[in-house]
């Protein structure tokens, strides 16, 4: 079957709150996420793969901008694609998209923050040819 990535509008926030059910284990209402897709306001990219017609995996990108930097940053902050699509590429294929939506906004690197225990994860990023840093990433509760 052959697979289809698109960007994603708000026809697809019901599949996306089913396939972010499945990956983040959250309910995310589906009016929220169409606002969400179609806020001029937002600084999310987010693709989505259909195996005929059928809602398979996405791929999000964060884009931000800051006087530090001249040009803007960006991170693939979202990336799941549903157990029985895995290992045929799909995965591979959004972040390929991912990284094209990234140029075309100026972007010259794409950074990503997988779990430390997700070893899938990491290898997936490496055979990418991500490579990992020492950054440490700190959180507290407000
Ligand atoms: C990580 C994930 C997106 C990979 O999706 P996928 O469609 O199965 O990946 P691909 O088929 O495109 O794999 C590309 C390459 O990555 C590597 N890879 C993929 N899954 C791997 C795994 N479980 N273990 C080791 N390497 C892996 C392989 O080198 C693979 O190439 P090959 O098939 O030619 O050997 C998917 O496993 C997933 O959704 N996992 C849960 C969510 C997650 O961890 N997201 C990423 C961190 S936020």
């Amino acid at each position: 079957m052959s697979i289809q990535i698109h960007r994603a509008s708000r026809a697809d926030a019901y599949d996306l709150a089913k396939l972010n059910r499945a990956f983040n284990e959250v309910d995310t209402p589906v009016s929220w996420i169409e606002e969400s897709l179609s806020s001029p306001r937002s600084p999310e990219i987010v693709l989505i793969a259909r195996s005929g017609g059928n809602a398979v995996g996405f791929g999000c990108l964060m884009i931000w901008y800051s006087f530090c930097y001249e040009k803007p940053e960006g991170e693939i902050s979202e990336l799941f694609v549903v157990e029985s699509h895995r290992h045929q590429g799909i995965g591979k294929r959004l972040v390929e998209q991912l990284l094209k939506e990234a140029q075309a906004f100026g972007l010259s690197e794409i950074h990503v923050m997988t779990g430390s225990k997700n070893e899938a994860g990491q290898a997936f990023y490496e055979a990418l040819e991500f490579q990992k840093n020492d950054d440490l990433v700190f959180s507290r509760s407000i």
